[in-house]
């Protein structure tokens, strides 16, 4: 007997960010962060075989996906990160922010290699636009924007003020405490906690079967 697919996305737009972000020092050199991007492009994946159209817009990563629902947008710093989300927020239901965003970039990029003189080097910051919180704080009555928050003190305490700050519908909290959890691993612990208080707290699985978990939740959520 055959199964049919699960489609409970169909007809539905969902933008998902992936990924770290690199900015920029000077040609050869740049600040970044451990993402590896696999959480956000299993979540792309799984809510793609649901039917969904999925508009992923990835930092610097090495995988590669190729699902005919999936529209994949990639890009380098936090900016072009937002400008790529901004673009197609509008026509989008859900957005699921799981990029790992570079909070500030240099202030100034040297066209030319910086080249080694003295004894110390002072590198000036400034922020980098946060995406989440801008696209929580536009989105219409119909849309639903998730968040991420990876915290490894006062860790649901955090998560909820993110989740207020940001306007966002739900944060999905991932520990750093955990063995075989967040950056890098092929597994994650979660904790989903909604805008009305609500908390579900999910055991270590693959990312494949947490972003399952996502998708479930977000079902509910629609
Ligand atoms: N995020 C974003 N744009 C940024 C920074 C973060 O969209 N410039 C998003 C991330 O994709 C994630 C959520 O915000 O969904 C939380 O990211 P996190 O790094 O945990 O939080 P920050 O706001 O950067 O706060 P802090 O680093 O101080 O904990």
């Amino acid at each position: 007997m055959s199964t049919l697919p699960n489609l409970s996305f169909f007809g539905k737009r969902v933008l998902i960010t992936a990924g770290p972000t690199y900015e920029k020092i000077d040609p050869v050199r740049f600040i970044g962060n451990y993402s590896s991007g696999k959480m956000g492009y299993a979540i792309a994946e799984v809510l793609a075989d649901m039917g969904a159209e999925v508009y992923l817009i990835s930092g610097p990563v090495n995988i590669k996906i190729d699902h005919p629902n999936v529209k994949v947008t990639m890009v380098e710093s936090a900016n072009q990160m937002f400008d790529a989300c901004l673009h197609y927020f509008d026509k989008m239901d859900i957005a699921i922010m799981a990029a790992a965003v570079a909070d500030y970039r240099p202030a100034e990029f040297s066209e030319v290699k910086i080249k080694k003189k003295e004894e110390e080097l002072t590198l000036r910051l400034v922020k980098n636009p946060d995406i989440l919180s801008t696209l929580g704080h536009s989105k219409k009555n119909n849309q639903i924007v998730i968040g991420f928050a990876l915290e490894n003190n006062n860790e649901l305490e955090n998560a909820k003020i993110k989740l207020n700050n940001k306007n966002a519908d739900a944060i999905v909290l991932n520990t750093l405490n955990n063995a075989g959890a967040g950056f890098q691993f092929e597994t994650n612990q979660i904790t989903i906690i909604l805008k009305n208080g609500a908390i579900f707290e999910f055991p270590l699985k693959s990312k494949t079967e947490v972003a399952k978990d996502i998708a479930e939740c977000v079902l509910k959520m629609l």
